[in-house]
């Protein structure tokens, strides 16, 4: 639950997410996840103190009950950081196949589908995963009848739009013209 994604999983997937895992021992500083790599499985810590590598710099420790390399799996890139085991340590881990499927049956495949959207947005395609992540979890779809203003000149501006299906027509006014 303290993972950003995982909580937005319902009790009964949970539940089916743990009877899946299963547990591996690392040794004292072994890599459990290796930057730049195809990520398999996603992996919770059980016991032990993990470090977050990232270009060769720690970007912090962990402790047992974190979630991580849910990123890989989630947006389908290589490892985005690594993660050693400073102690002996253990880990449950499951297979990216089964955590797509029970995804699939939860609001986390809305997000990747927001995320994919974004992703096809030329102006946000420079975006890391984490920042389209982001706008991706607080993306509201609105319907606009045709002929509707959808934002008027001269009003404050507080949210910005993508549009996602039908057209749109520009118009400004410029002073001194009708
Ligand atoms: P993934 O990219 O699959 O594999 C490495 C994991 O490290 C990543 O998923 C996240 O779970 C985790 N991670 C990446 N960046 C950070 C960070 N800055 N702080 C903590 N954990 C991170």
């Amino acid at each position: 639950m303290d993972n950003d994604f995982l909580k937005n999983l319902d009790t009964s997937q949970v539940r089916e997410m743990v009877d899946s895992m299963y547990s591996k021992e690392f040794p004292a500083g072994s890599l459990v996840v290796r930057e730049g790599e195809a990520g398999v499985h996603l992996f919770v810590s059980a016991e032990g103190d993990f470090e977050v590598i990232k270009d060769r710099k720690v970007l912090g420790h962990m402790g047992p009950g974190k979630a991580f390399g849910e990123l890989a799996i989630l947006y389908n890139c290589t490892r985005t950081a690594s993660i050693r085991a400073v102690t002996e340590s253990k880990v449950w881990m499951l297979h990216r196949k089964v955590f797509q499927q029970i995804m699939m049956r939860t609001g986390l495949q809305r997000l990747q589908d927001n995320i994919h959207f974004l992703k096809s947005v030329p102006l946000l395609q420079n975006l890391s995963n984490d920042v389209l992540a982001k706008i991706a979890d607080v993306l509201e779809v609105e319907f606009y009848p045709a002929g509707a203003y959808i934002i008027r000149q001269g009003a404050s501006g507080d949210s910005f739009f993508i549009i996602s299906s039908g057209s749109v027509k520009v118009t400004q006014r410029v002073p001194g013209k009708f």
